[in-house]
């Protein structure tokens, strides 16, 4: 079992499927985990489910707001927290769209204020966070990044499978999670003598999907299976540990071997 008895983990997003099986498997590893969502039902839920845990943190922040994501860091730290591992996680999904109840739109219909929106969680929250690692961190212990990005960063999505779907798939996602890549590696070498940064690229994971889906998606990944959310944890752990010492600047795919394909 990986140990991160000497990590202590900062994570964005932390209430989701994948969030809140990372913090989960975390604190049964040995971390101490700050976990930070935005107000609502998910963080209550984090607060529920760990907040009685003393190796457990958490914190409101929207990864959109530059001036959150620079207050949080220092109140962490005023906390006495020394993070060392950071998870920029949280990010805008089609699933996500589609229970606020929006209209998902075809990209004829796609507008920039939605387009912007999806630009400003899934890729402007991970520079702003990592600026302000630089500002605030950087330099004072050793550190990781790692970015989350998707099978859908470097390949593309096969649009049919989604046909009459209660989730889409659109194009900004895409472009953010490409987009996030980039930030990895410019980030990997900026930084190359105080941190490792990598990004953790998940396939398809299964949430309850209907079988339709599952065959539909399968057909396209090797194993002809979804993922579990803990097989992604097994190495967003592996990333997080010591044992990832010598690898920055990489992007790792786990996804039953869909992009091999
Ligand atoms: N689940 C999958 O199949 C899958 C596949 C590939 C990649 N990913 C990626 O893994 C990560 C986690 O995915 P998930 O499946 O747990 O998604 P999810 O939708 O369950 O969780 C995303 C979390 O991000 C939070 N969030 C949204 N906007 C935010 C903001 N402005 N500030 C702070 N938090 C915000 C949400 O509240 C939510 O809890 C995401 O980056 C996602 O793109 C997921």
């Amino acid at each position: 079992m990986t140990d991160l008895s000497d990590k202590s983990i900062f994570l964005t997003g932390s209430g989701g499927v994948l969030g809140s099986t990372y913090v989960r498997r975390m604190l049964d590893a040995g971390a101490r985990v700050i976990a930070s969502e935005l107000p609502g039902a998910r963080y209550d839920g984090l607060a529920a489910k760990f907040g009685q845990n003393e190796n457990f943190a958490l914190y409101e922040m929207d990864v959109a707001d530059e001036a959150a994501v620079g207050d949080t860091v220092s109140q962490i730290l005023a906390d006495g927290h020394k993070p060392n591992v950071f998870f920029n996680n949280a990010s805008i999904t089609g699933e996500m769209l589609m229970k606020a109840g929006a209209e998902f739109p075809d990209l004829a219909n796609t507008t920039l204020d939605s387009w912007n929106k999806a630009l400003s969680v899934n890729l402007t929250g991970p520079f702003l966070l990592a600026r302000e690692i630089d500002r605030q961190v950087l330099g004072k212990w050793d550190l990781k990044l790692i970015n989350i990005a998707s099978m859908y960063a470097l390949r593309a999505p096969h649009h049919d499978i989604y046909e009459g779907m209660p989730f889409k798939n659109f194009s900004a996602y895409q472009a953010t999670k490409a987009g996030i890549h980039g930030l990895t590696l410019w980030l990997a070498s900026s930084w190359r003598h105080k941190a490792t940064v990598n990004t953790l690229a998940p396939g398809a994971v299964f949430n309850g999907h209907s079988e339709e889906f599952q065959k539909r998606v399968s057909e396209l990944i090797m194993q002809g299976r979804m993922a579990q959310p803990d097989e992604i944890a097994d190495v967003a752990l592996f990333l997080s540990s010591s044992g990832a010492n010598h690898m920055t600047g990489q992007f790792v795919n786990v996804d039953g071997g869909y992009s091999a394909w």
